[in-house]
């Protein structure tokens, strides 16, 4: 099962993908985890991806392409994948599409969660992720039993340097002008489905899984 999830920053792909894990057992590829990972690290990667980050402006697709390349071609990736944020430009989706058909993949469905901007604006800056496991929890829509404690592993909870209003405001921006041209990318290959993303976590998924079940993934 090869899926892409699309969808604006903070429509829930994060989320998504992570019940998609578990349900399917295959592995979730985020590039924007990548780039924090480099972050934590603190490679030469990480500080450029930091940059652009930090400015709610997307990595340059030289790079971006190159890290997605080099991680679809292992073998984990054969029984499927879920791609989170990636692509997320034009030139990114048609490297995509080189690179899965020189592996002999085909995909099988782009999702795309779509969410109002002011709704987007409330999730991100309610945002909080574990220090410890990585889960996402929010302060209001999907709050922990604990306040600042994650469920699921007692770690401390903290809120990602680019989930500022500010930040958030610029990312939406990026988005609409450099991401929103897919729809049209996916509809012509027949590819895509929208999935309305301002429902409850659960219902979603459900969406999601039944829209995978119609299309023989
Ligand atoms: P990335 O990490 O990909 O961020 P994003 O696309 O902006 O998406 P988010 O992770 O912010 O949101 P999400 O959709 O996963 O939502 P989540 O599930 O957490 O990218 C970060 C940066 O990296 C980019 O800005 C760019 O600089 C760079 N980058 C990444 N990919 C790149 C690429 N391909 N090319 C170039 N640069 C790239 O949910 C959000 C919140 O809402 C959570 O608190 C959650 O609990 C809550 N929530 C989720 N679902 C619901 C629901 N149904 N109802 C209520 N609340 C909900
Ligand atoms: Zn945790």
């Amino acid at each position: 099962m090869y899926i892409l999830l699309m969808g604006p920053p903070g429509a829930g792909k994060g989320t998504q993908a992570a019940k998609l894990v578990e349900k399917f057992g295959i592995p979730h590829i985020s590039t924007g985890d990548m780039f924090r990972a480099a972050v934590q690290e603190g490679t030469p990667l990480g500080k450029q991806a930091k940059e652009c980050m930090d400015a709610g402006q997307l990595v340059p697709d030289s790079v971006t392409i190159g890290i997605v390349k080099e991680r679809l071609v292992k073998d984990d990736c054969r029984q499927g994948f879920i791609l989170d944020g990636f692509p997320r430009t034009t030139a990114q989706a048609g490297a995509l599409e080189t690179t899965l058909s020189e592996i002999g993949i085909t995909l099988d469905r782009a999702i795309n969660i779509t969410v109002p901007d002011d709704e987007l604006v409330r999730r991100m800056t309610g945002r909080r992720i574990c220090k410890g496991c990585g889960a996402t929890w929010h302060i209001e829509f999907h709050p922990p039993a604990s306040h600042g404690v994650c469920d699921k592993c007692g770690g401390a909870l903290y809120q990602r340097d680019d989930d500022t209003e500010a930040t958030v405001v610029k990312r939406l921006s990026v988005y609409a002008a450099q991401t929103n041209p897919l729809i049209d990318y996916y509809q012509d290959r027949g590819l895509y489905t929208e999935i309305d993303g301002r429902k409850e976590i659960d219902e979603v998924f459900d969406g999601i899984v039944g829209s995978l079940r119609s299309a023989g993934a």
